[in-house]
């Protein structure tokens, strides 16, 4: 492990680079600290039918492959983790794809996959005696903060930019009692401020930075290998924002893939907003070698960023496991969203870019129709439903943004209607839906 603890903002003060955990003897066959592949597929699977609340959460059944606590004792869980894999039959058929599936991390106990990283890194937190955490957030990883730190029984500072969150984030962090400073400047100047502030004062920072949030996030990864019956599928999509995410899913496929756990790592393929894409760019003008930051702007506002953290970490995801890495419009994601709640699954703005980038990737012949595809659905539709009535009532798009689909978003608006009371007007309403 890399000397990881040495500074609060966890980069190095040499080269500025983000640490990573790293466990020397797993990649070494025959290695004396090699977990026993067999024994672990057959112990994680028993977990999931004790009573132990440790075995409940989807994160700490791995923690064979999680080793970052002294004492797993002081392991924070709201039992996350565990989140369904739901067959996208609509889609599927529309796109021509046998095998397509959404991992729901929205069913996390706040809602996001922020979870399995926070309960990760926030027992770290408590392990080491810290009475304060913080992280910047566009909304997600500090209802997931908030949360775990009361639980654990510490304070939390949450920095957000101001008019840029989803109500849903915002009220999580009030009802979990953080401290919320709104500011005027974006999550990465959020994030910029607090590494300054986490250098003068004992508060331990919780944003993806830290790399014991990736350990936790890597989980999903195991899930999703053992629904496969440890066959893993042919591509991952994953929307990118601060590239954390990306990042630790790479990490447990690989860590997994050296362990001899599965015998091939999934594509990975991550998708960002047109307004906010500067891996993207990075990839089609530098060979992703540089990252220039960008002003960040899509309604997407969970992955509003435009100098994402952990970019090197998720280029090695995308290059080393052959993946794709593009963007898509405001119209796209808007459509692709609504496509996944009229499959009955829902997602937040967010999340719905990585059904708009496997559109791209079809189209573009990179996913064949005989392949196994999962999205990650990385929030739930109840984050922001502000823009899930904009769209229904025709109001989130402006009209250059929709020329040429505007049949196709028609097709999909299901706009409340005022429908005087009475049974005729009721039934007259419902024909007209027919
Ligand atoms: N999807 C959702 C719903 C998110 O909240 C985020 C990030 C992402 C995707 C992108 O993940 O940053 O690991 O690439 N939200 C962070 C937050 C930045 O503060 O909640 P990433």
């Amino acid at each position: 492990m890399a000397g990881a603890d040495a500074k609060p903002d966890f980069r190095c003060v040499v080269c500025g680079e983000l640490f990573d955990v790293e466990y020397p003897g797993w990649s070494q066959r025959g290695g004396q600290d090699r977990p026993n592949a067999g024994g672990l597929k057959w112990v994680w699977r028993e977990r999931r039918s004790t009573s132990e609340d440790l075995d409940r959460s989807g994160v700490w059944r791995f923690r064979e492959l999680l080793p970052i606590l002294e004492d797993f004792s002081n392991a924070v869980s709201l039992r996350e983790g565990n989140t369904p894999l739901y067959h996208m039959t609509r889609a599927a058929m529309t796109l021509r794809i046998d095998l397509l599936f959404a991992k729901h991390q929205g069913m996390n106990p706040t809602g996001s996959f922020k979870d399995t990283g926070m309960t990760a890194a926030m027992s770290v937190a408590k392990e080491r005696g810290f009475a304060w955490v913080a992280c910047a957030s566009t909304g997600n990883t500090s209802a997931a903060m908030a949360a775990y730190a009361a639980r654990a029984g510490l304070r939390s500072l949450v920095l957000i930019p101001e008019g840029k969150i989803a109500w849903g984030k915002l009220s999580q962090a009030m009802d979990y009692g953080a401290v919320t400073c709104q500011l005027q400047t974006d999550f990465d100047g959020c994030l910029s401020l607090l590494s300054q502030i986490v250098k003068e004062a004992p508060i331990y920072l919780l944003n993806s930075v830290n790399p014991y949030r990736l350990e936790g996030q890597k989980t999903p990864a195991f899930e999703i290998a053992e629904a496969f019956d440890w066959s893993v599928p042919d591509h991952l999509i994953v929307p990118g924002g601060n590239l954390g995410n990306s990042s630790a899913l790479g990490k447990g496929f690989r860590e997994m893939y050296e362990l001899g756990l599965v015998a091939k790592m999934p594509k990975i393929s991550v998708i960002q907003a047109a307004g906010a894409n500067p891996l993207v760019r990075s990839f089609r003008e530098h060979q992703a070698a540089t990252l220039e930051p960008v002003i960040a702007d899509t309604r997407a506002t969970a992955i509003r960023i435009g100098n994402p953290a952990s970019w090197r970490k998720a280029v090695r995801a995308i290059q080393e496991t052959g993946g794709w890495c593009l963007d898509v419009t405001e119209a796209e994601i808007a459509i692709a969203k609504a496509e996944i709640g009229a499959e009955g699954l829902g997602c937040e703005p967010a999340s719905a870019v990585t059904l708009a980038g496997l559109k791209k990737l079809r189209a573009e012949g990179k996913v064949a129709s005989g392949e196994t595809v999962v999205l990650m659905l990385t929030g739930h539709t109840l984050k922001d439903a502000d823009y899930t009535i904009n769209f229904h009532r025709g109001k989130l798009l402006e009209k250059d943004e929709t020329e040429g689909r505007e049949a196709e978003i028609a097709g999909l608006r299901r706009d409340a209607v005022a429908v005087e009371a009475t049974p005729a007007a009721v039934l007259a309403a419902m024909k007209g839906n027919a």
